[in-house]
């Protein structure tokens, strides 16, 4: 019941104040809803505006693959490290602590395996995005490829509907067609195609003319990490797609799959967060390696 015989009259509206309209950090993200800032100023961090993603997805295409045959021992303690971590329902229930506070991209599309011909067109239960708590979702898109482009583009446009449902920002992994050029204007296109169905980030790949593909895409742009390379490479790869102005990295394999994971994650992460050069976060790298 309302206390009605003590209603006291405000009187500290801070008219010396004005309501803050200046934009959110994000690129594209002003007009956003409440609810997707709040899940992107999760995985992006605030000072930066970048994110260093950790995506251990793989194992749904290729199975236990190198780096991922015990997410528990090889990604769990990589956790913590990471500003967001990318993976499917399976692995992050059994094997990554409920009390980790990580923010979560959930792999939502499956479909086949490197043993078939992939097409992804399948996507969780809204229910399970939601009880996973999820931050993000994310799904491919096959742009160029004959037999999936249409159905994975369609797949996507309906998880963009879920996401918008509920607030939860939706990211686009632009798959690599068989046939298609690793070069800008294909990742140009199949980023801009992500944005244009509603992906509030793009994951794609780092090219020549990277600077081309971030322009022109008006949503934060992450680049997968691709094969492993040697440390120096992945770095050297990082730093030049910050420079290009993408907003940070969704890596696993130059991650886990290093000689020294938590020694590449945080150095990957003074590339992206701390302005680092390659050299100098190899050194950090070599420096934490020597360490533990
Ligand atoms: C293609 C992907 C995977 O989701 C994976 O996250 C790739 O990461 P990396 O290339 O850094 O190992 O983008 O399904």
């Amino acid at each position: 019941m309302a206390d009605l015989d003590d209603i006291r009259d405000g009187d500290n509206f801070g008219l010396n104040s004005p309501a803050d309209t200046s934009k959110f950090y994000l690129k594209g993200m002003n007009s956003m809803s409440w609810g997707v800032k709040n899940r992107m100023a999760r995985i992006f961090n605030r000072t930066s505006g970048r994110t260093v993603m950790l995506a251990f997805d793989h194992g749904f295409l290729m199975g236990p693959t190198s780096g991922l045959e015990r997410i528990d021992l090889n990604i769990a303690p990589l956790a913590e490290h990471a500003d967001c971590l990318m993976g499917c329902r399976g692995t992050i229930r059994t094997m990554i602590p409920p009390e980790n506070t990580q923010p979560v991209c959930l792999r939502a599309d499956t479909g086949t395996t490197i043993l078939t011909e992939m097409n992804h067109n399948v996507l969780l239960g809204e229910d399970e995005m939601i009880s996973m708590n999820a931050s993000a979702l994310a799904a491919m898109i096959a742009i160029g490829d004959d037999a999936t482009e249409a159905k994975t583009i369609a797949n996507f446009s309906r998880l963009v509907d879920i996401g918008n449902r509920y607030d939860i920002p939706v990211m686009c992994v632009t798959a690599v067609g068989k046939d298609m050029a690793r070069d800008a204007r294909y990742f140009g296109l199949a980023s801009r195609v992500g944005a244009e169905n509603g992906a509030s980030i793009v994951k794609t790949y780092y090219t020549e003319g990277f600077e081309n593909v971030v322009a022109a895409t008006p949503v934060p742009v992450v680049i997968a990490g691709g094969k492993k390379l040697p440390e120096i490479e992945a770095l050297e790869m990082a730093h030049k797609a910050i420079e290009c102005g993408a907003a940070g990295v969704d890596m696993g394999r130059n991650v886990f799959q290093s000689e020294a994971p938590i020694a590449m994650i945080k150095a990957v992460s003074g590339v992206v967060h701390d302005g680092l050069k390659p050299a100098e976060a190899l050194e950090l790298f070599e420096t934490l390696k020597n360490e533990a």
